[in-house]
């Protein structure tokens, strides 16, 4: 390995090339996520859209419901956008649609949310769980095709961290085994693929309005989207336990609407997420110039943007060499710098699904990604100095004494591919991102 120490500890003397703040320009704190800072500006907005809905008495579904519905099927150019209580619900909605049921397998990825699996195991069938591209953290199309089986309803790869998974190559492994794609979304609204937004590639896309997603709202919510007019027929049966007309009920459904309250203010917002969405990419350019200046890529390798569509950043995830990434955690933490572990235990090793029979080494690239990644703070509103803070304060975590950080050559040596070896020659910095600015409103936005 021969990125040493003192190469960092150069890099943030600098700030004014561009690297990371020198020690006495660090701040004292820089939070993972800011919502309150989203929440000032649009603070008179969004409790003038709560007291009309309360004086409306209009309190689940409803004008306020439908008009975000309008508004989301024209931004992501799409027939249908049908609400729901959360992406969770989303999923389980699609999966509903779809006639998922005992018996039947579906494929995901183990590294996602808990979601992305329980909503198949909540209708009685069986997820079955690919690796991912350890490049991208994606679900990897081969590892699909090699699981596909007699048994195999559906394909459900998730855009995770706002990035596309490789629809290039998932589409006709699909489409040559006659099987629906369910895109989960719950992280890449306004993410696209060669020009089409996530969620109207594949049959229907499940996105999440969790506060801390890109499109957040004031508590749980959801949307699905479709281009196809007899799943969306479905899906508006099954949110409202089946029931057309009122206490006549077609099939067994969900009680899964979104609140009046939930609508109106994620329509204060919408109309924002484009810019937001431009500032997470510049937030995320930004990091790859300061990262490189701070010459830590021997201990910290940064995250590629996407050539193919537009990465809309709702995690910027690094992975740490070496076995350090608690150690690090642990530093940051103790800075005040807000980092989180996403996700610490992949779905195949989760205890609810020993029953399932997976075993550690299964999934090695998941398992390591488990291992070895971190996510810092990407949010629209973070500000250069305190990115400079965190790669400064990474830089000073591997600054500090030889003792305290083992060389980064104890990294296990089960991975493959040469880029992300630690064993391998040192990597030239990663080139700063392409920022892809997408100019305009929201609603302009061909995504
Ligand atoms: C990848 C993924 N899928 C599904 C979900 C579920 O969304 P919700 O929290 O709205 O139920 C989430 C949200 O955290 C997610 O990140």
């Amino acid at each position: 390995m021969s990125t040493t120490h003192s190469t960092a500890a150069t890099a943030t003397s600098s700030p004014q090339t561009g690297g990371p703040a020198a020690a006495a320009d660090l701040l004292p704190s820089v939070p993972l996520l800011a919502l309150d800072r989203q929440y000032a500006v649009l603070r008179a907005d969004i409790q003038a859209a709560i007291t009309r809905v309360c004086d409306s008495g209009k309190f689940v579904l409803g004008p306020d419901v439908t008009d975000l519905e309008a508004e989301l099927a024209r931004m992501l150019d799409v027939p249908h956008a049908i609400s729901c209580a959360s992406g969770s619900d989303a999923l389980l909605l699609a999966l509903m649609a779809l006639d998922v049921g005992p018996g039947d397998e579906v494929i995901l990825p183990s590294y996602t949310f808990f979601a992305t699996a329980s909503a198949v195991t909540r209708l009685g069938a069986t997820p079955i769980f690919a690796d991912i591209d350890p490049h991208t953290y994606l679900i990897d199309p081969q590892d699909v095709a090699k699981k596909i089986s007699k048994r195999t309803k559906a394909l459900v790869p998730v855009h995770l961290f706002g990035r596309t998974a490789d629809m290039d190559a998932l589409l006709p492994i699909a489409r040559s085994a006659g099987l629906p794609i369910v895109e989960d979304t719950a992280q890449s609204i306004l993410s696209t693929w060669h020009g089409r937004c996530t969620g109207a590639i594949g049959d229907v896309g499940c996105f999440s309005f969790y506060p801390t997603k890109n499109l957040g709202g004031m508590g749980d919510g959801g949307f699905l989207t479709t281009t196809r007019d007899d799943i969306a027929q479905k899906l508006k049966l099954l949110r409202v336990h089946g029931m057309e007309p009122r206490y006549y009920h077609q099939v067994i459904g969900i009680n899964s609407r979104l609140d009046s309250i939930q609508a109106a203010v994620l329509q204060v917002k919408l109309p924002h997420l484009d810019a937001w969405t431009t500032a997470r990419q510049v937030n995320a350019a930004r990091y790859g110039e300061i990262f490189a200046a701070a010459g830590l890529a021997g201990h910290v390798t940064v995250p590629s943007d996407e050539p193919r569509g537009r990465h809309v950043w709702n995690q910027y995830i690094v992975r740490i060499a070496g076995g350090h990434r608690d150690a690090l955690r642990a530093h940051l933490q103790k800075c005040g710098v807000g980092t989180e572990i996403y996700y610490p235990v992949p779905l195949h090793m989760q205890k609810c699904f020993e029953h399932l029979g997976w075993r550690k080494g299964d999934l090695p690239h998941t398992e390591q990604a488990a291992e070895e990644t971190l996510a810092l703070p990407i949010f629209p509103e973070l500000s250069a100095a305190e990115q400079r803070t965190v790669v400064g304060r990474i830089a000073e975590f591997f600054q500090a004494a030889p003792a305290a950080v083992p060389a980064p050559a104890q990294t296990p040596p089960r991975r493959t591919d040469e880029t992300l070896r630690t064993d391998a020659p040192e990597q030239p910095a990663q080139s700063p991102h392409v920022v892809r600015r997408f100019v305009g409103r929201a609603d302009d936005v061909r995504c």
